[in-house]
């Protein structure tokens, strides 16, 4: 079993990377075979996004930058499990992981790590400590369809200077790892969360409405048969969130007509073909 460690610190030692390594301690003594393997993207030739959207039309394969991006891509997908790390940066991720997210924006509404295990986890100095991890999860992860056991957000300078709070925060390390330790060694496919169900909603009521402006992507959904699917897998949805989703997109396809005319697809589709 594959464990990828994702960081966006670029001090290979610091604190998050600290907090990893317990996790890592913790599976490795649940199971010694499991294995580790960081990807510092400090280390990474990934240049920042020039924002051409070749990726959304065409598929990440396209995109006009030739550096490690489909390495990574690649590390992704190989691995049973994802840790994705980031320092928390003005109550954000760093800008080294704001760029990875970019990079691969596009797994947003082509998704190649469904349900794949991830955990995300963030050290900040002690203030906006959820600010990061809670935007991976928001705006990545939750997207791409992952399995996002724990998402964990430290205050660094409590775990040094506070020995009630240090012990706490090992706990929760323990419990984190025995979490994801499960997920990587079972690989369930767990009901989708509320904003798991509505991202993918969202997306397929996308299609729906301009299938001919994303030739791509509509594709990619045909051929998986997601377009006939109520989630990325066999599941059963919470009936609620269908409910949800049927008034919200319902909605979403009558303003899309009436505001942008009933042959908006059409000129979608004429705009991206020469853009
Ligand atoms: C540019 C920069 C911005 C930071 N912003 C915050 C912040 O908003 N809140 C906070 O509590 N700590 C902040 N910190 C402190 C780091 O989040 C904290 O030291 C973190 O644990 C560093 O992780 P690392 O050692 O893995 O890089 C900031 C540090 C840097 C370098």
């Amino acid at each position: 079993m594959k464990v990828l460690v994702v960081s966006g610190s670029p001090r290979k030692n610091g604190n998050t990377m600290s907090m990893v390594k317990i996790v890592e301690n913790n599976m490795k003594k649940i199971d010694e075979s499991v294995d580790f393997e960081y990807l510092h993207l400090i280390d990474k030739d990934l240049r920042y996004c020039r924002g051409c959207t070749i990726c959304l039309r065409k598929g990440g394969h396209n995109c006009p930058l030739k550096d490690d991006a489909p390495s990574i891509l690649k590390a992704m997908n190989e691995a049973d499990g994802i840790i994705f790390a980031s320092p928390g940066y003005a109550a954000m991720v760093s800008g080294l992981f704001k760029n990875f997210i970019d990079r691969f924006m596009y797994l947003d509404h082509i998704p190649e790590l469904i349900a794949k295990p991830a955990m995300i986890m963030s050290t900040s100095g002690g203030d906006g400590v959820m600010g990061a991890p809670k935007y991976m999860a928001k705006m990545s992860f939750y997207w791409w369809a992952c399995n996002i056991t724990d998402i964990i957000g430290i205050g660094h300078a409590f775990y040094v200077i506070n020995d009630k709070k240090r012990l706490k925060i090992e706990r929760q390390l323990l419990r984190a790892s025995d979490k994801f330790y499960d997920a990587v060694r079972l690989q369930p496919k767990p009901r989708p969360s509320f904003i798991q169900y509505m991202y993918f909603m969202f997306n397929k009521t996308e299609l729906e409405v301009s299938s001919t402006g994303m030739p791509f992507r509509t594709k990619v959904w045909e051929e998986n048969g997601w377009m006939k699917m109520d989630y990325y897998y066999k599941t059963r949805v919470n009936p609620l969130f269908k409910i949800i989703g049927f008034i919200a997109f319902g909605g979403m396809k009558l303003v899309y007509h009436n505001l942008l005319g009933k042959d908006a697809d059409t000129r979608l589709a004429k705009y991206v073909l020469e853009n």
